[in-house]
């Protein structure tokens, strides 16, 4: 049996109130990037419960330096993609960069995402700033997963991709977007590249679930981009990220090594966190 009270290898399908019943019963979530079908059915076999189509497939499928080239059509597709090959997971998409720049333009493109791509939620980054677009999201039936720390989107105006929240008016403005964030509705929440400290903190004061990718090993789950994990992406490996298929047979293999050490609380260790 899980912690959540249910058997193991059950095939209910995953949703929010899920995630809600596993932050309370402190069995963390395990998340993954996914961009296909294939790899949607091995990542939901190995336990993931959580596949993010994410705007990083610019990079690592579309050999973009950046998301910013991503465009609602290119996460329709993959959306889709990845839809056909599921059956359980919680499928979170992300709105790609100027896709959600006023509220009426969210609701478009979130609308092409959960229709044509079969998104269960979107995501979106950015704090106070996106609390009018969350509002309107949510009031019209649309789930959404806000996203704080290191913003990819915003990597011009954040002059590169390092660790936020480190200095305390920094850490504080973070507390905060990320409560407005709870309070327009947002029902889950990712947080990259912030110190372990303040993650955990902002875990713990949050009732929606906090998955981190970068954010030590505090958070109610964790994600990654699935190239990283399987050592393909092009570039230099992130260091909060881990290879898990060094050492194992298989895709599988590293995507169930994964799953586990998430659960355990074993991944992320210290090498991959940030003080
Ligand atoms: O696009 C993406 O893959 C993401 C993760 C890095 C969280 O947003």
């Amino acid at each position: 049996m899980s912690e959540t009270g249910k058997p193991k290898g059950h095939d209910a399908p995953i949703t929010l109130t899920t995630l809600a019943r596993m932050k309370q019963a402190g069995e963390r979530i395990a998340c993954l990037t996914a961009y296909d079908a294939a790899f949607a059915g091995v990542l939901e076999a190995a336990g993931v419960e959580v596949l993010l189509v994410g705007d990083s497939l610019g990079m690592v499928v579309q050999g973009h330096d950046s998301t910013l080239p991503v465009g609602v059509d290119d996460m329709v597709y993959h959306a889709a993609a990845v839809a056909r090959g599921s059956r359980r997971a919680l499928r979170v998409v992300d709105l790609p960069f100027l896709s959600y720049a006023t509220p009426e333009r969210a609701l478009t493109s979130a609308g092409r995402l959960m229709r044509a791509g079969g998104a269960h939620m979107v995501k979106l980054e950015g704090g106070r700033e996106q609390a009018e677009v969350v509002h309107r999201l949510t009031e019209c039936g649309v789930p959404v997963c806000g996203h704080l720390g290191l913003l990819p989107q915003s990597i011009h105006r954040l002059g590169g991709y390092r660790v936020q929240g480190r200095e305390p008016e920094a850490a504080r403005r973070l507390r905060e977007d990320a409560r407005l964030l709870e309070e327009a509705g947002a029902g889950l929440l990712v947080l990259e590249c912030v110190p372990a400290a303040l993650a955990r903190e902002i875990s713990r004061a949050l009732t929606l679930p906090v998955i981190g990718i970068g954010a030590g090993p505090d958070c109610d789950g964790q994600v990654l981009v699935l190239y990283d994990l399987i050592g393909i992406s092009p570039g230099r490996r992130p260091r909060f990220s881990k290879d898990f298929l060094s050492g194992e047979s298989s895709v599988a293999a590293a995507v169930s090594a994964y799953v586990r050490a998430v659960k355990s609380g074993g991944f992320p260790g210290p090498e991959h966190t940030y003080t």
